[in-house]
């Protein structure tokens, strides 16, 4: 049996885009619509005229659901809008490869507004329509593709048929920003599974202690270069020396870089592979939580500089990332738990389901992390389609982080590891929001996994607020800070009174 790929998503998602490109492959398609038509031997408004939403969605549950139940030739099948409302129909789609063509409330609207649609009465209507399924489509999907041009989901097609090859509960995003579109895999036992998203030679750049866990795994292996573990590595003079390295080992602009470590190596080797002969590929293959949920995605790479950190850096997409949720397994507790931070960090900044789900967390267990890797690969990869370059949007990410890396900074970026700095950074934000009952919240869970919630090291406020001072995100007016009262609610760019930061930093040493 070969499961075929069955589209599902919102009105105006694109799903018949989604076939026609499937069918351009040479698949057979099939449009549940049209089947529906033929069945009531009417539109589909009619259909719903005559015989009610309810006599509707009853017989698409026989149809669909026996459609699904049959299907076996690897074919692509485009389903109703509401059709995942059907118990039936969700069990059926278990054997095959569930796509989600995204959209937002908005765009939906603007594509179907002058349609003839029997649920579409108005822009609020589909709001709250879409809000319901919502949550039914992200639990069904194996795959996202984000809403963009609809012309996506023709190039997204081949990883989508590849998808189902590989392990059992790979969930696949298709990640897009202006400098490039590539797969998002997450999922278990993916990094030697025999599936490699470049057919050119791998130089594998890591550090000394992922290397030798993990490096063999991802044969064949051209060459590569390994640096210290840490932060205190991500230096130019590494960079350099990794770049002097795959010279020396003869990589050619027609090979690639993989990035195979935590947040250091993915920014560092993402740096060599967009200077290495004025840039080569890079898959990321994220090892550490930070990276998995947070660093891997989106293209900031660089380096640290004595004066900032991050401060020599470019912009470059990934070609894949592959991101092994089992390699978590091998991760020390203490960098488990400060990866966890970017975790809530993503969950604070999206709000709604995410958030409760990372706040219920009572205890991080790497095995049961899948779906929070998932979902927030998904929101960061969305934040980085609508602002790549960090000109905006983008910023938000940044939530807690200009404390956190001031933090990091004037600590020389050996006294916290980056997750435990921007865990002090969120409760400085949080205090500076002056949203009290959250950021008592956030303190419990950072206390509940083992996190720091008072800055212990001995440090002057006058070096952290020097730190500050030169932080990237500054401008001629001051340092922009990222604000959140409620969930789900960030606010860029905000300027504060310098006397309030001194006094949410100095509320960290009480
Ligand atoms: N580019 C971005 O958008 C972005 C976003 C967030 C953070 N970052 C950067 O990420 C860095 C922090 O990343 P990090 O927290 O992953 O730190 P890291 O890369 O230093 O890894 C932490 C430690 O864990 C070890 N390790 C990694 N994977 C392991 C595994 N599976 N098993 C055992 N040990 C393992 C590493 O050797 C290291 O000692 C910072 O430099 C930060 O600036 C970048």
């Amino acid at each position: 049996m070969k499961p075929s790929l069955v589209f599902v998503g919102f009105m105006g998602a694109g799903k018949s885009t989604a076939l026609a490109a499937a069918r351009a492959e040479g698949l057979s398609t099939t449009e549940i619509d049209e089947l529906m038509e033929e069945s009531f031997g009417s539109t589909i408004p009619q259909a719903f005229e005559n015989h009610g939403e309810e006599g509707f969605r009853a017989r698409e549950s026989e149809v669909v659901g026996s459609l699904l139940e049959r299907a076996d030739d690897g074919g692509a099948i485009a389903l109703g809008g509401g059709s995942v409302l059907s118990p039936r129909i969700r069990a059926a789609m278990a054997r095959h490869t569930v796509v989600w063509l995204q959209v937002d409330a908005a765009e939906a609207w603007r594509r179907i507004a002058h349609s003839d649609r029997p649920l579409a009465s108005d822009a609020e209507t589909v709001g709250t329509l879409l809000a319901t399924r919502l949550p039914l489509y992200e639990q069904l999907a194996d795959a996202v593709v984000p809403m963009g041009d609809r012309s996506m989901v023709r190039r997204a097609l081949p990883m989508l048929r590849k998808l189902h090859e590989l392990p059992a509960g790979t969930k696949l995003l298709w990640a897009s920003a202006p400098g490039g579109e590539y797969p998002v895999l997450v999922g278990r036992g993916l990094i030697d599974c025999g599936w490699w998203p470049l057919a050119s030679r791998r130089f594998v750049v890591s550090d000394r202690s992922v290397a030798p866990l993990y490096r063999e795994r991802l044969v064949p292996v051209a060459g590569g270069a390994e640096i210290e573990a840490g932060e205190s590595a991500k230096t130019l003079a590494n960079t350099e020396k990794v770049l002097r390295a795959l010279t020396g080992e003869g990589m050619t602009r027609e090979d690639h870089v993989v990035a195979l470590g935590g947040g250091v190596v993915g920014d560092l080797a993402g740096l060599v592979a967009h200077l290495y002969q004025r840039g080569v590929p890079v898959v990321q293959v994220p090892t550490t939580l930070v990276s998995q949920v947070d660093s891997a995605y989106g293209g900031k790479v660089g380096v640290d500089l004595p004066e900032g950190k991050n401060y020599a850096g470019a912009f470059q997409q990934p070609a894949a990332v592959i991101a092994d949720t089992e390699v978590l397994e091998t991760l020390p507790p203490e960098e488990l738990a400060a990866g966890f931070v970017e975790v809530l960090k993503t969950g604070l900044l999206a709000g709604g389901s995410l958030w409760e789900r990372v706040r219920a967390i009572e205890k991080i267990v790497p095995t049961e992390l899948d779906d929070v890797v998932f979902a927030c690969a998904r929101y960061k990869c969305a934040i980085v389609a609508a602002d790549e370059l960090d000109l905006g949007l983008r910023n938000v990410l940044n939530l807690g982080h200009t404390v956190g890396h001031a933090i990091e900074s004037a600590t020389g970026y050996t006294a916290y590891r980056h997750g435990e700095a921007v865990g002090l950074g969120l409760l400085a934000a949080l205090r500076l929001s002056e949203a009290e009952a959250l950021r008592a919240e956030v303190k419990e869970i950072l206390a509940r996994h083992d996190l720091p919630t008072r800055l212990e090291v001995p440090i002057e406020v006058a070096d952290i607020l020097d730190s500050l001072g030169r932080d990237k995100k500054r401008t001629a007016a001051g340092v922009g800070f990222v604000l959140l009262r409620e969930p789900g609610e960030p606010e860029i760019g905000q300027l504060v009174d310098p006397d309030k930061v001194e006094s949410a930093i100095r509320e960290l040493m009480l």
